[in-house]
């Protein structure tokens, strides 16, 4: 998914705000989502997100997302942002994070989604590390639940 930022995306001095990227992230990653299940999906959580280099009106954002690996409702979604300078060419990585998707029925009730099948040794790795992740938020969610 790519836009170019216009001046309603930033702060008076040109600079995008983190909102701004993080909405284009979180619509991104429901389109593969949606496309992985073709069902109707809901943002559950987003994990930690860093902007590492600011964003400037006039810059081309592109988000590239991917469905790393799923549960039984749920998918992690893994998402990078670029932005390009499109008068120079100059393409910087500006942050990436991990979403976690729920496939939803008619009644708007969580329900199966299909299988991740990786292929590449990319895909291998990038599902290997969402069960990692998948299982610490797990932990933390357990342990918040056991927190006085
Ligand atoms: C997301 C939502 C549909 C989950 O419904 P629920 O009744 O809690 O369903 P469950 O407890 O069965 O969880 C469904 C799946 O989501 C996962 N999940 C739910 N909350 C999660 C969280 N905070 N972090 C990570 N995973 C989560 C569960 O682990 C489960 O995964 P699995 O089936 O693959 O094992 C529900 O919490 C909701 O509607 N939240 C609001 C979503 C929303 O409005 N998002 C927009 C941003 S405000």
């Amino acid at each position: 998914m790519s836009r170019q930022m216009m001046p309603e995306d930033a702060n008076p001095w040109g600079y995008v705000h983190g909102g701004t990227i993080m909405k284009m992230v979180d619509e991104a990653a429901g389109s593969a989502a949606i496309r992985h299940t073709r069902r109707q999906v809901s943002t559950a959580a987003i994990d930690y997100m860093s902007f590492l280099q600011p964003v400037h009106v006039g810059d081309l954002v592109t988000i590239r997302a991917s469905v790393n690996d799923v549960g039984r409702t749920s998918m992690e979604v893994g998402v990078r942002v670029e932005a390009e300078n499109m008068l120079t060419g100059d393409v910087k990585y500006t942050s990436s994070c991990y979403l976690v998707m729920v496939a939803l029925d008619e009644a708007g009730k969580p329900c199966p989604v299909p299988p991740v099948i990786p292929e590449t040794p990319e895909q291998h790795r990038r599902m290997a590390a969402a069960k990692i992740r998948r299982e610490r938020r797990r932990q933390l969610q357990r342990e918040l639940k056991s927190a006085p």
